[in-house]
């Protein structure tokens, strides 16, 4: 199950102007759908079937076994696209094998780089640096701590535990074949935000004993919806619409709100997909996101009460999947009205409290699937990539590039001294 709902008390964007600019775009759908020539370079990963088919997941599988027999370490070394979606669903899911997942190359900071070198002491170590272009700062370095780290440590065995993920042709693969690592696709036509149903995204959730078999199939089943369902029925169509619709009334930051901390780093894998797909050309919306209860306590007066620029995409859980009762205590603490009534409870109802009280002063969205798990990961990445790419087209911006950030990258090489015929 996935439901997409849209409430605004203030009616900003009537029902009529939805479905007059969804009629005067309804070409868009067909458009995406069939993979248009203009964009064919990025879009690998508009079929998950091109990059996840049995054969893929069967190969990912068998390397991600030996991982876990042999390993109890993995480190997932990669930034942005190459990690955010791998971590956000390890992160969320309960540990599901003996082999601990732990993230490198994400930083810069020597502070974490210490730490996790001694984290790692006396236990077996696998690595997988995933880097499409294999130019990254932060990959690049770490992987070169962490083959010090191995070839002391194994000598000549160091090579069977790094796995590199990266495109053919790369320096990268280069690597691989002189030094004898394992070499696992990084496919050309995907962006690294785009690319969590391939060997980036499903290599390292299988070695952490995610079943990535569920997670494609999510992704899958939200394919045929998103095919099947025309106009503004289409819920990927109809977020896109009516966040542009929003954006042309002065919306310019949407916050996606969450009452399950597991959360947490799929907002970072949805702030990234957004704000490096739509925010160029002075353009976009800009992601942020609450992890709440807690957040209420901070942003929450803000939402409510600070400068109404903002929309809040909900992200409900239908299914129970934990329990807690308050018992009843002997301290007067004047909470007796919670005797007997279970966490999920209480947080269900401050969720509805807040989606009560925020749409009144905000558009708010509300997407909702059955649980937090694999499928439930695969219907949200296809979900939010399709509506991403439509959002885009609408704004008027490429969704595929970022030629913002390559503007610090140049500064940052320049202070570093790096030759400039390496690319
Ligand atoms: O989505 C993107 O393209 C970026 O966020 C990249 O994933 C990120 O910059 C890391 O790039 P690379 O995989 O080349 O190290």
């Amino acid at each position: 199950m996935f439901e997409f709902t849209y409430q605004d008390s203030q009616n900003r964007v009537s029902e009529t102007r939805q479905k007059n600019y969804g009629k005067e775009h309804s070409q868009l759908l067909s458009y995406a759908r069939s993979c248009p020539e203009e964009y064919r370079d990025v879009l690998g990963w508009l079929d998950p079937e091109d990059w996840a088919s049995q054969e893929q997941l069967a190969r990912l599988e068998e390397k991600a076994k030996e991982v876990r027999e042999k390993a109890d370490a993995f480190v997932l070394v990669g930034v942005g696209g190459s990690n955010n979606a791998a971590r956000s669903v390890i992160k969320a899911l309960d540990q599901r094998s003996g082999c601990k997942v732990y993230y490198a190359g994400n930083t810069l900071s020597p502070y974490e780089i210490n730490r996790l070198l001694r984290e790692l002491e006396g236990k077996s170590v696998y690595i997988d640096v995933i880097a499409k272009n294999f130019e990254t700062l932060e990959p690049g370095s770490a992987f070169r701590v962490l083959r010090k780290f191995l070839q002391e440590k194994y000598g000549s065995g160091a090579a069977e535990r790094i796995i590199a993920t990266g495109t053919p042709g790369s320096h990268l693969e280069e690597l691989c074949r002189e030094h004898g690592y394992t070499f696992l696709t990084f496919p050309e036509p995907v962006g690294g935000r785009y690319s969590a149903l391939t060997d980036v995204g499903l290599f390292p959730m299988a070695a952490a004993g995610i079943d990535i078999r569920k997670v494609v199939q999510g992704a899958k089943d939200m394919r045929q919806l998103l095919w099947e369902t025309d106009g503004m029925d289409n819920p990927a169509y109809r977020y896109a619409v009516i966040r542009n619709l929003l954006y042309q009334e002065g919306i310019k930051m949407e916050m996606l709100s969450f009452f399950e901390p597991r959360y947490r780093f799929f907002a970072k894998w949805w702030i990234q997909l957004f704000a490096e797909s739509e925010g160029k050309d002075g353009k976009g919306i800009y992601p942020v996101a609450a992890e709440c209860s807690e957040d209420l306590h901070s942003v929450g007066q803000f939402v409510q009460d600070g400068s109404h620029v903002m929309a809040e995409t909900f992200l409900e859980v239908r299914n129970q999947d934990a329990a807690y009762v308050l018992e009843k205590d002997q301290v007067d603490d004047r909470f007796d009205y919670l005797n007997g009534v279970d966490f999920w409870e209480i947080n269900r109802k401050a969720f509805e409290a807040t989606r009560m009280a925020h749409s009144q002063c905000l558009p708010c969205f509300t997407i909702t699937v059955d649980a937090i798990d694999e499928y439930s990961f695969g219907q949200l990445f296809y979900f939010f990539e399709f509506a991403c790419f439509l959002s885009g087209k609408l704004l008027g911006v490429n969704p595929f590039d970022q030629p913002g950030v390559e503007a610090y990258k140049g500064y940052m090489f320049k202070a570093l001294g790096k030759p400039e015929n390496i690319e």
